[in-house]
């Protein structure tokens, strides 16, 4: 039994299913993760998940003793953001096991994104605030759980055979790329912004900042669809729909903050899409 299907059986369980129903565990824990995304959704409108410059606004709707124990803003990434790393190289290293090469390809770009995410970025971190607890093991469980359910459903994209043709694959790659470059060109000039003690928050400039207030969190958003086009299932749709509500609420909530705190601040930036949204 392959590491991935192992854990796949442990949790079949919890999920009501039986340790040898593929479909049924992974059916249920994908309904779960909708379900997740509808929370999430109504409390992106309420308020903004409690990390960051946005700590103190839903510390009015989530108690101060559940976000009172807190982590370093470093250990905090890496330890969130782990799981889904390790489950990308985990099924890439059994991809490779079966020769199965195009599941092989198709986790690179996931494991890439994760190893940034977990192990590069958080050694770029330079003065985040402390992450309450509770954030990290949110954190924590949903990479778990998105790294194992992107490989239970690798390369079953039978769910959409309009999507399926090189050229879609390629426009995703090709969008998968770029955000990715923006993600990461936004976040290092974000980690950069203060000198060694300063704490407060100032206007971004350079790259995507010239036309966006968060466009760390737009190409990371590019990145996920382009990434469904590569690999067109329905975990990957998941992914995609959640990341464009968690960070496209928090990237709106971000302008706001901005246009509010700085009288100086550009007016020409959007707060999403550049030029319209
Ligand atoms: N796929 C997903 O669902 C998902 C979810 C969450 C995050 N992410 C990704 O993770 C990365 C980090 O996200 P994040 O929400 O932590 O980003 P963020 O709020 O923009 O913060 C990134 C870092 O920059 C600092 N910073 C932000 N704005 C600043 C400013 N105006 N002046 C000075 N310092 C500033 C922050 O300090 P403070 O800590 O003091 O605010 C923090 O250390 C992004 O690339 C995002 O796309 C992805």
């Amino acid at each position: 039994m392959s590491c991935i299907d192992y854990m796949r059986s442990q949790i079949s369980g919890l999920l009501y299913c039986h340790s040898d129903d593929v479909s049924c565990t992974r059916g249920r824990l994908l309904y779960g993760c909708w379900i997740y995304l509808i929370i999430v959704f109504i409390q992106s409108i309420r308020f903004a998940a409690p990390y960051g410059k946005f700590l103190n606004q839903s510390s009015n709707s989530i108690p101060d003793s559940l976000l009172g124990w807190r982590i370093q803003a470093n250990l905090a990434w890496m330890l969130q953001e782990i799981p889904a790393a390790i489950l990308g190289f985990i099924g890439i290293y059994e991809a490779f096991l079966l020769n199965n090469y195009r599941s092989l390809l198709v986790l690179a770009p996931f494991t890439v994104h994760y190893f940034n995410r977990s192990i590069i970025f958080p050694l770029r971190l330079k003065a985040g605030k402390p992450v309450p607890f509770l954030t990290v093991v949110m954190a924590f469980q949903f990479c778990f759980v998105n790294g194992l359910l992107q490989n239970l459903y690798l390369n079953e994209t039978g769910y959409f055979p309009a999507l399926q043709s090189n050229f879609l694959e390629f426009t995703g790659l090709i969008m998968f790329v770029v955000g990715m470059f923006v993600n990461i060109q936004s976040d290092s000039i974000l980690t950069n912004l203060r000198k060694p003690g300063e704490v407060g928050y100032k206007i971004p400039y350079g790259g995507m900042f010239a036309y966006l207030s968060a466009p760390n969190y737009s190409g990371e958003i590019l990145e996920w669809w382009g990434w469904f086009l590569i690999n067109p299932t329905p975990a990957s749709l998941w992914f995609a729909a959640f990341s464009t509500i968690f960070l496209g609420a928090r990237a709106t909530k971000t302008h706001s903050f901005y246009t509010t705190k700085f009288d100086n601040y550009p007016r020409n930036r959007k707060a999403l899409i550049p030029f319209l949204l």
